[in-house]
């Protein structure tokens, strides 16, 4: 029996504990590893001191808050009490709702928390509505609150740009504001990530540790505050960033705040990882449990030199290597005026017959011949002022009035507004054209490859200008709901000058990631390992590309390339044909490979165990199958000194009494590891880890200064 009053929202190992007394104030009192019933009813006796569950502004002004409005008779302030609560049941999840009415306005809040019943991930966000006689203007509208004791904490967050995505950055919170903030308006992951963890007990461990997991699963610009006061407790706040997007809320309307996931374990960053991979994948992600093509992506092998018979090429080198999809990337479409390069035709999405006679149907033909499926690429948000898209609707573009659009990329890209319902029927008509005239398309590249650079709706009214940044992201949303009521099946890549879109606010709605157009395999080491924290290896899309590297212009060795590429969903982002017959023969001998371990990978859970962060000379992590019966341990050399001294590799997550045969794949060696086909057990692997040796046993023309391995685990009864 829990004590009156208190309601205890929990999952399989975790409870977050509230107090909601009818007449009183929301409280937050826990949050962590899951409660005993004698525990439950002794917790509010425990000294803890207890928070307001959702902090509004205006009757105890000096702090942070979650909600600040005007009221339509300009008052300034709230006081919210509880109503009642409810919960609703399914064989999923259990949702508790927590009504609030503001004392004396007819101001309501309720506060959501969604408790999954098989994975450790709770999502709360609240629904703001009222019955004032006017509109009441939401002037800061987090989607929650949450105290986090003080102590040894530190955050664990992703920052980086275009080509240098989701870098990892841990420290330790101290006294004042941190903020990590989006303000692009299109994309949201490029400079910053909505995703964090807090380690409560020192610096974070891999697979180790306290540790609380926030992920915002929002498409737009968001806010997280952590604010660190004279208080005992560390106050986290996350939600839209408020920043020129007042919102206008009349009274008819819900506005609800998107969801904010929260995970809690004791077995470090890598088991917060895994738990938000397991949600994600059951819950979130756009087919979350079917495993994902291997697929060649025409972008660095031809970029927009696209034409009949090169994409031919391109599938028969992909099919003959054992690939199962071939995407045409940009370059494809226009005719008043060419795709040649970035500076127009966007919006102009009808095939450009001159380089491409026998249209998608000719590629679709050419596909089948291969026995692969066929994908392209579109940017359906964007148009370019040198397009007939704009020459019809100037009206369409977001820009303020009495101002000449700031344009974008090429110099002349501009955004759709997609506040306005017919921008939006517009969008989805570029996919549901496709897909009517061509059904047999498998794939679809969405691509977003610019900022709201000018404020400024032509479809929103004076007053709600200010709305421009969620109404897009509204627009967007019921584009990708319609897209997916009529195409369910359909793959959807979300790319976004690389990766711009990792977020669970967009993931229902697309299949996997671009992590970024970045392709060069040490650099993806780094983006990669700071990915995998809130997005499971499904996602992210991994291509093996050219050395050179087209971005970073370094060499690598294509077995290097491989073994980082298949840590991912893999793909090849090359011209085959540059490539030789040994280079492929290598390949399809790891796409083969790759087959085989693709389950683990994709539906694995991942352990972190050397991080590149750490400059140790090497970086390495290992995916485990649910069953504990397969895993795939990669190692990355990420520094090449003579007498250096690298550390030896304790493996995790496998079950100490089973025995695993070790079986190296991509071996370039002249002979096999030590340990090839031998049995040891799991308690060996994770105790010791196997000795890996520093180069690649190879004739003396082959030697380089790049190292890798990729090993397969199998258990053997
Ligand atoms: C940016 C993407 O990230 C690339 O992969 C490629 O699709 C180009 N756009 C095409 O313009």
């Amino acid at each position: 029996m829990l004590p009156a009053q208190q309601l205890s929202i929990s999952t399989p190992n975790t409870s977050l504990v509230l107090e909601a007394p009818a007449g009183g104030e929301l409280k937050y009192l826990y949050y962590g590893n899951k409660l005993t019933d004698n525990d439950l009813q002794n917790l509010s006796s425990s000294g803890s001191p207890t928070f307001s569950a959702y902090p509004v502004y205006g009757m105890n002004c000096p702090g942070e808050t979650a909600l600040a409005v005007r009221h339509a008779d300009g008052n300034m302030t709230l006081q919210m009490e509880v109503i009642k609560s409810d919960t609703k049941e399914n064989d999923k999840d259990v949702t508790t709702t927590i009504y609030l009415k503001d004392k004396v306005y007819p101001f309501y809040v309720n506060v959501c928390y969604k408790a999954y019943k098989d994975v450790d991930v709770i999502e709360t966000w609240t629904e703001i509505s009222h019955d004032e006689k006017k509109a009441v203007t939401l002037n800061q509208f987090a989607s929650a609150y949450l105290p986090i004791r003080r102590g040894n904490v530190w955050l664990s967050s992703l920052y980086g740009s275009w080509g240098n995505e989701a870098r990892l950055n841990q420290e330790p919170l101290h006294p004042g504001m941190k903020v990590i903030a989006n303000r692009d308006g299109v994309r949201n992951s490029h400079t910053s990530h909505a995703e964090v963890m807090f380690s409560l007990d020192g610096k974070p461990q891999e697979n180790t540790g306290n540790t609380i997991g926030a992920a915002l699963c929002y498409s737009g610009n968001y806010k997280l505050r952590i604010n660190t006061d004279d208080g005992d407790y560390h106050q986290f706040y996350a939600g839209i960033n408020e920043e020129n997007s007042a919102y206008n809320l009349p009274k008819d309307e819900v506005f609800r705040t998107p969801a904010l996931a929260l995970t809690y374990t004791q077995e470090g960053l890598s088991g917060a990882s895994r738990n938000f991979h397991r949600w994600g994948r059951l819950y979130k992600l756009a087919h979350g449990n079917t495993l994902r093509k291997i697929l060649l992506n025409s972008w660095e092998g031809v970029y927009f030199d696209i034409n009949q018979e090169g994409m031919d090429q391109m599938m028969s080198d992909i099919a003959s290597m054992g690939g199962e999809l071939f995407v045409m990337d940009d370059g494809w479409f226009g005719n008043k005026y060419q795709r040649n390069t970035d500076n127009s035709s966007l919006g102009d999405w009808t095939v450009d017959k001159k380089k491409l006679p026998e249209g998608i149907d000719g590629l679709l033909r050419d596909a089948k011949k291969h026995g692969i499926r066929f994908g392209l690429w579109i940017e359906p948000e964007m148009t370019n002022t040198t397009s007939e898209l704009y020459e019809k609707h100037p009206e369409w573009i977001i820009k303020a009035p009495q101002r000449d659009p700031v344009q974008g990329r090429g110099g002349t890209q501009v955004v759709l507004d997609l506040a306005n319902p017919d921008v939006q029927d517009f969008i989805f008509g570029v996919v549901d054209n496709l897909m009517t005239q061509y059904p047999e398309i498998d794939y679809i590249k969405w691509d977003a490859n610019m900022s709201i650079m000018n404020h400024g709706s032509n479809y929103l009214t004076k007053d709600n200008q200010s709305h421009m940044y969620i109404e897009y992201h509204r627009g967007l949303e019921k584009v990708l709901q319609r897209i997916r009521a009529k195409y369910p099946d359909l793959t959807i890549q979300a790319c976004a000058s690389g990766g711009g879109r990792a977020n669970w606010g967009y993931l229902p709605y697309f299949d996997e990631f671009w992590v970024s157009d970045n392709t060069d395999a040490l650099q993806r080491i780094y983006m990669q390992w700071g990915t995998s924290y809130f997005f499971p290896a499904i996602t992210m899309a991994s291509h093996i590309s050219a050395s050179p590297n087209h971005q970073t212009s370094r060499s690598i060795p294509l077995k290097y390339r491989i073994d980082v590429a298949m840590s991912g969903r893999l793909g090849m982002e090359i011209q085959p044909k540059n490539m030789t017959d040994t280079e492929k023969e290598l390949c399809k001998k790891a796409i083969a490979d790759y087959k085989m371990i693709r389950p683990v990978v994709q539906l694995g859970d991942i352990y972190r165990l050397v991080s590149p962060y750490d400059h140790m000379g090497v970086a390495s992590l290992m995916y485990v199958s649910p069953e504990k019966d397969k895993a795939v341990f990669y190692w990355w050399k990420t520094e090449h000194f003579i007498n250096e001294h690298l550390p030896r590799v304790k493996m995790a997550g496998l079950q100490a009494d089973k025995l695993y045969k070790i079986h190296e794949l991509n071996r370039v060696d002249n002979k096999p590891l030590s340990f090839e086909g031998k049995t040891f057990s799991g308690e060996y692997l994770m105790a010791n880890g196997l000795e890996l040796p520093y180069r690649h046993a190879t004739s003396y023309t082959n030697q380089n200064d790049w190292s890798s391995r990729v090993l397969y685990l199998e258990e053997i009864k």
